[in-house]
């Protein structure tokens, strides 16, 4: 056995990392079959490291809850499934584990917690069990949390936290985005929880109420996407602005923003940023904003913090 793997105690250890995501284009709408892209945003990322125990108890220490897998509260269920689905395809999986989540993602923010939290322990089981991480698989895992966390989802979540680099995806089919020019964005936290289940599921009754109005909001919401990606390719930064403009008010149509989103949008054009829209679900959560270049990100999270943001982190998008 590699002893790299062993605790002090000599039971066999694994580990595994994940980081968040942001979707800057197409959320909401990719639930209905168009485009969204998503970037990774490695400075808020996750360790999971899972140790083997002599008993047959699962045991859980996160920042929510510490204890037996079978106490933990409704919001670790996703959690305690994925260790599940990943124990399952495991074919050396001790019976008994310690399951220790590190993790900087702020929880229900949009920024994919739930899924890296998952793709983190299908990493770390395989891991500990030296079975070879085949991406789909880590994915299969990511898929029955997600289903659990956020009922019937697009499966961007997963394939986001999984990309180190930005993707287009679409109907689970995913594609590098090529970007020309190094593009930095700013994420404020509204410091309210979002629930992605039930923005999706007012979504779902608005659009039953009426059809055409949101089918035309959502068509045009990948139609920004499919626009949005020869700006990306020649690095246009006021014209991607402009895009993540237009789809707030989309979305603010689509009835997913809030009196506190809209204001950290409306701060963060008035700092002078290129474009800002809420990024997710939607109903709390987070605001991106896109820096007119690398050397204003500064002053927009300043200013951002100024409107009431409760947290801001800045990501550069390299070219790729
Ligand atoms: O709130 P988040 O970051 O988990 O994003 C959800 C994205 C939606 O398009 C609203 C839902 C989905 O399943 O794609």
């Amino acid at each position: 056995m590699n002893p790299a793997r062993t605790s002090v105690h000599g039971a066999r250890t694994g580990i595994g990392r994940a980081h968040a995501k942001s979707i800057l284009l197409g959320e909401h709408a990719v639930v209905y079959g168009t485009p969204a892209i998503a970037v990774p945003l490695h400075a808020l990322d996750l360790t999971v490291r899972v140790t083997e125990r002599a008993d047959e108890q699962l045991h859980l220490r996160s920042a929510l809850f510490t204890g037996s897998a079978a106490d933990a509260p409704q919001r670790l269920h996703p959690l305690v499934t994925a260790i599940h689905a990943a124990l399952a395809l495991t074919t050396s999986a001790p019976i008994g584990l310690d399951v220790e989540i590190d993790s900087a993602i702020p929880f229900e923010r949009g920024l994919g917690s739930s899924a890296a939290v998952a793709a983190g322990i299908a990493r770390a089981i395989g891991d500990l069990t030296e079975t070879p991480l085949d991406p789909e698989v880590v994915h299969d895992v990511v898929m029955a949390a997600e289903t659990i966390a956020h009922g019937r989802s697009s499966g961007l979540d997963g394939r986001a936290v999984a990309s180190d680099v930005p993707i287009r995806f679409r109907g689970g089919e995913v594609t590098p985005v090529p970007v020309g020019a190094p593009l930095t964005f700013v994420l404020a936290d509204s410091g309210h929880e979002g629930s992605t289940a039930e923005a999706v599921g007012a979504v779902r009754e608005l659009r039953e109420t009426f059809p055409s109005r949101v089918d035309g909001i959502i068509g045009r919401l990948g139609g920004i996407v499919e626009e949005s990606l020869d700006r990306f390719a020649t690095g246009d930064v006021p014209a991607l602005g402009a895009l993540m403009d237009e789809a707030h008010s989309l979305l603010t149509e689509l009835e997913v923003s809030d009196a506190t989103l809209d204001r950290l949008v409306g701060a963060a054009r008035g700092a002078g940023a290129a474009g800002a829209k809420l990024t997710g679900g939607g109903r709390g959560g987070c605001v991106l904003a896109l820096a007119p270049d690398a050397a204003r990100a500064a002053d927009l999270e300043t200013m951002l913090r100024d409107a009431g943001a409760t947290r801001t982190w800045q990501t550069t998008v390299e070219t790729a």
